[in-house]
């Protein structure tokens, strides 16, 4: 139980203190990439609840979570592509200075999302930490 449970708590920080487009953020390149994350965040903090019984699972739904954080996770390196800035912003400039890096982390994490099986709630379950492990991967190097 406790390998299962450990994913999903990361799930859970991941998805914590969402707001959808931070207030205050002026810059719409800075906005557009907010909203990126924010989208891919409430999917998977729905697939989490799904995979918990919180809320009613239905394949449907999970498979379009699914193809919401995809399609998110796609975007990423063209709405980082260029350095937009905003006082509101966490991204680190060294997103821009390690090119290759952060689209490499942005392509993991577009694969563990292709990978998330939306069959059943236990397979939601077992694909979870992976997706929430790339989420985390960015963020520690690339996030204030
Ligand atoms: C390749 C790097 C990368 C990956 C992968 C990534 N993020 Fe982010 N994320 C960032 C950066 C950089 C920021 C800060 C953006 C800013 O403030 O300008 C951010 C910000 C966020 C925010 C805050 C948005 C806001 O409104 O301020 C959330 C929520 C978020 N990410 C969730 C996720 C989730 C969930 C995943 C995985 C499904 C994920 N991220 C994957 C780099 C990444």
């Amino acid at each position: 139980m406790n390998r299962i449970a450990k994913p999903l708590t990361l799930v859970l920080i991941l998805a914590a203190g969402i707001a959808v487009a931070k207030p205050g953020v002026k810059d719409p390149g800075v906005k557009l990439r907010m909203e990126t994350m924010d989208r891919m965040a409430l999917n998977l903090k729905m697939l989490g609840q799904m995979s918990k019984g919180l809320m009613d699972f239905n394949v449907d739904d999970a498979t379009a979570a699914k193809a919401s954080i995809v399609a998110a996770a796609k975007d990423i390196p063209t709405v980082f592509k260029v350095h937009h800035t905003d006082p509101a912003s966490d991204a680190l400039p060294a997103i821009w200075t390690n090119w290759d890096d952060f689209a490499k982390k942005a392509a993991a994490a577009r694969m563990a999302a292709e990978l998330i099986d939306t069959s059943t709630q236990d397979g939601i379950q077992m694909s979870l930490g992976q997706i929430a492990t790339a989420c985390k991967a960015c963020h520690t190097t690339y996030r204030r």
